[in-house]
Parts: C-alpha cells; sequence; structure tokens
C-alpha cells in the first residue's frame, strides 16, 4: 500500500507537469471537536480514476488517503499520520475526505489530486479554533486607585483566555469601540474601557473567532463600580474588628485565667501552711552545751525538729 501510495505520489507530480490546475486555496475554519469535509467536487469515481489525499507536514506533502481501481485506502497508522488515526473517512462516491474529532494538530494545508479525463488538484488551509469561554469584566483595581477618589469615571477590563485565532472586542450597542488579538497563545486577553458611574448604554464584551462569539453583557455599571471597592472597604473593616476582638477577648480569657491560677496556689499554699502548723509535732530536745557551762545560765538550744 505504502509503495502504492508511492506510485500514485509520482504520478501526482507527473500530473503537475500537464494537468488542469487550481492554485487558489480555500480557507477553512473549524471548531476543535468538530468534523470537517473537503469536497472534491467530483459527482462520481470510475474505474480508472486516482484521488490522492495529502497534508503538508514540515514543507512536504504526506498521502493520507487514496482511491485507486475504486480501492479505498487510508494511512492513518504511518509514523507521521498517527494524528489522524481513526479521524479520516473517504466517501467512495466522491472521494471527498472527512476528518472527525479535530484538533489543533490538523491545521494546515490539504491537497487532493484528482485523475480522471485531466487532472486536477484542490488545495485547503484548515485553521482550528479552540473553544472559547465568555469573557470576563471586573472593576480595573490598578486604573481605579491611580486615578482620583473624587472621579465618577470608572475603569474595567474584560478579559479571556487566548485560544487562537481570537479577537475580544468592547461594544457600545452595536458600534465597536476597541478590539485586540495577540497570537502568542502564552498571553491571555485583556481590553480596558472606561465609563461613567451613571452611563446608560449598553456596553457588551464579544470575544470571536471566525466561526464563533461569545458575549459577556455589562448589566450593571453601577453595582460593578461603586459597591464592590465599598463593600470591599466594609468587609475589611468589618474582619478587622472581629480580629481585634477576637485579640481583645483572648488577652482578657488569658488574664483571668493567670489570675484565677495565681489565687489558687495562694490558696493552697496558705492552706498547706495551715496543716503544717496544725498537724506538727515538733520534740525538742534539750542540749546542754558544754561551754557556756561556766556561765551558770542555762542555755537551751532547739534542734532537730523532727516533723511528723
Ligand atoms: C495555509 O496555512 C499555513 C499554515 O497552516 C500558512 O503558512 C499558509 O500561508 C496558508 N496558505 C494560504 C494560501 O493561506
Ligand atoms: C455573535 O454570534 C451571533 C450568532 O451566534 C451573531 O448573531 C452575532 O452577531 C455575533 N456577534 C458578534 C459581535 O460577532
Amino acid at each position: 500500500m505504502v509503495v502504492r501510495a508511492f506510485f500514485c505520489f509520482c504520478l501526482w507530480l507527473l500530473g503537475g507537469v500537464s494537468g488542469v490546475y487550481t492554485d487558489e486555496t480555500e480557507m477553512i475554519s473549524v471548531m476543535e471537536g468538530d468534523s470537517v469535509t473537503l469536497n472534491t467536487d467530483v459527482t462520481e469515481i470510475l474505474r480508472d480514476d486516482l484521488i490522492v489525499w495529502t497534508f503538508r507536514l514540515n514543507s512536504s506533502d504526506t498521502v493520507i488517503a487514496e482511491i485507486y481501481k475504486l480501492i479505498i485506502s487510508i494511512y492513518d497508522n504511518k509514523e507521521n499520520n498517527e494524528r489522524f488515526r481513526d479521524r479520516l473517512q473517504i466517501d467512495e462516491q466522491t472521494g471527498s475526505l472527512t476528518i472527525t474529532n479535530i484538533n489543533r494538530l490538523h491545521s494546515g494545508h490539504y491537497k487532493v489530486l484528482i485523475k480522471n479525463e485531466d487532472v486536477k488538484q484542490r488545495s485547503f488551509n484548515i485553521s482550528v479554533c479552540g473553544i472559547l469561554t465568555v469573557p470576563v469584566i471586573i472593576r480595573d483595581t490598578l486604573q481605579n486607585s491611580s486615578s482620583s477618589s473624587g472621579s465618577s469615571r470608572c475603569s474595567l477590563l474584560c478579559s479571556a483566555v487566548n485560544v487562537g485565532h481570537v479577537t475580544l472586542s468592547w461594544y457600545k450597542g452595536n458600534s465597536l469601540l476597541s478590539s485586540i488579538s495577540v497570537s502568542d497563545l502564552s498571553i491571555s486577553l485583556s481590553l480596558p474601557l472606561e465609563v461613567e458611574y451613571q452611563d446608560k448604554n449598553t456596553y457588551s464584551c464579544v470575544l470571536n473567532n471566525p466561526i464563533r462569539n461569545q458575549t459577556k453583557h455589562l448589566d450593571n455599571i453601577s453595582q460593578l463600580c461603586q459597591p464592590n471597592s465599598e463593600s470591599n472597604q466594609t468587609s475589611f473593616i468589618v474582619v478587622s474588628l472581629l480580629l481585634l476582638l477576637l485579640l481583645l477577648f483572648t488577652v482578657v480569657v488569658v488574664l483571668i485565667f493567670c489570675r484565677r491560677r495565681k489565687y489558687t496556689q495562694a490558696k493552697q499554699k496558705a492552706q498547706s501552711n495551715e496543716e503544717e502548723v496544725d498537724y506538727t509535732d515538733a520534740t525538742f530536745i534539750k542540749h546542754r552545751a558544754p561551754d557556756t557551762e561556766a556561765d551558770g545560765r542555762d542555755q537551751t538550744v532547739y534542734s532537730e525538729v523532727a516533723l511528723r
């Protein structure tokens, strides 16, 4: 099969010399996960007709499918064509190619060679568009903090994930205000908008690719602009107060606990002292100190206090 594909490919190259070619490339955008059909515009394939489909990889065309002698061959298991595994279908009537469950790896240049009475070629450029997420509108706090606090204007920011081939735009009613598009997929898209607090216009932020769009309407400007920051401040104050109260409470509890402990300890000490006094039998042993005999006075030395 590979040998025949190569043979067909050579035929195609030969055909290039004498064939009728359309230089036009059909541009096709497909959503990731969708299917796409590339048409040959042939109504019926005859026994001796040859149809070869190729995909351009690293500037060389590799055969992915062909029909010859009414036999369909699909090359989706070769090393280079792994990306097409179980995704290719050929219409046996027309030779049209359908790619199912498409992903970014399938973006690129496709060609079909049709050899019947004459030789024709058609080209297709498929660009696969990523799934769009709904853009998010937030208050641009960086802008707002730098502007004067008495200002009646409010800075907003619309952001979206960059999935490729997308444009992010601000609309006022139906008219386009601004738009941005970034080719680097690692950079997410964001677009500012400055509005008045009391603005009654309808604004919307739209993320679109060549196929679809996702729209986020700016519903309530005053809600987004004003109370948010106030409630933020309020909640900050409330949280701070609560923390302070908790700290105070802890300090008071610790103090009380320490005092109680001290008090109990003192009390216990006092009690044990009393006990000593109450229950101690002291035995006093009288000594007569021999060196003080001369004094004639009795000196009593109390010693050896034995506690029971
Ligand atoms: C087809 O797409 C490739 C990239 O996928 C691009 O380089 C090429 O210029 C496109 N061809 C046309 C005719 O637009
Ligand atoms: C978004 O898509 C809808 C159809 O899905 C279309 O009616 C509308 O005009 C589009 N909006 C923009 C701004 O492209």
